[in-house]
């Protein structure tokens, strides 16, 4: 029997455990914090990466820095095949980023489309300095003529469809404090 993302039924395999997170994205914060410093304004990816750039901003805080936060929502959808997919502005920011050293926050990096249509939006708009940062890398799976690497990593990810902490399948599961696979049960 298939699991569906509405399933009550299916049991979830932990890749990474609440306590493992918080270790990481503490040390994350504090790593951003000392090379950034301050003046960054952060923007995160909606919906996949609130719960982290949360987290992230509160590490930061105790890193001693003071981040701002904006936030572009962004879809990707495919027309049949993997290499179709195109990225759209779905909400755009509205902090000035004129001249602006921003730090793009996202929950997963995958083909890297999503992160370079982000970055190429922001110094099209005048940026001046556009960094990267994900909590999770799926390496190994950039499509071609994308160029696209984090500055930032929190975990590297096995090529396995995950949720929780933010990541949703079918918009369910984000709650999860913990990140791991669905499976049967
Ligand atoms: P990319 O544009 O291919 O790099 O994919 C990035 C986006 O795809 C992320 O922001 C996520 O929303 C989504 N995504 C990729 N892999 C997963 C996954 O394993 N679980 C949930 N969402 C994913
Ligand atoms: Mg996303």
């Amino acid at each position: 029997m298939a699991i569906n993302p509405a399933d009550d039924n299916a049991s979830i395999r932990v890749l990474f455990s609440e306590e493992d997170i918080a270790e990481r994205v503490d040390t994350l914060g504090q790593e951003i914090a000392g090379l950034l410093g301050n003046d960054l304004l952060l923007i995160a990816i909606l919906k996949g990466s609130f719960v982290f750039t949360a987290d992230l901003m509160r590490s930061m805080h105790r890193a001693g820095i003071r981040p701002q936060v904006d936030f572009m929502q962004l879809s990707s959808y495919g027309t049949g095949t993997e290499s179709s997919k195109t990225v759209e502005m779905v909400r755009d920011t509205t902090d000035p980023i004129e001249g602006r050293n921003i730090l793009i926050v996202d929950d997963i990096l995958e083909s890297g489309r999503t992160m370079d249509f982000a970055r190429e939006h922001l110094y099209k708009r005048g940026a001046n300095k556009v960094g990267l940062c994900v909590l999770l890398d799926k390496v190994g799976k950039r499509v071609e003529g994308v160029g696209v690497e984090a500055d930032f990593v929190g975990f590297v990810c096995p090529d396995e469809f995950v949720v929780g902490y933010g990541l949703d399948w079918a918009h369910y599961y984000r709650e999860l404090p913990f990140i791991g696979v669905v499976e049967e049960s």
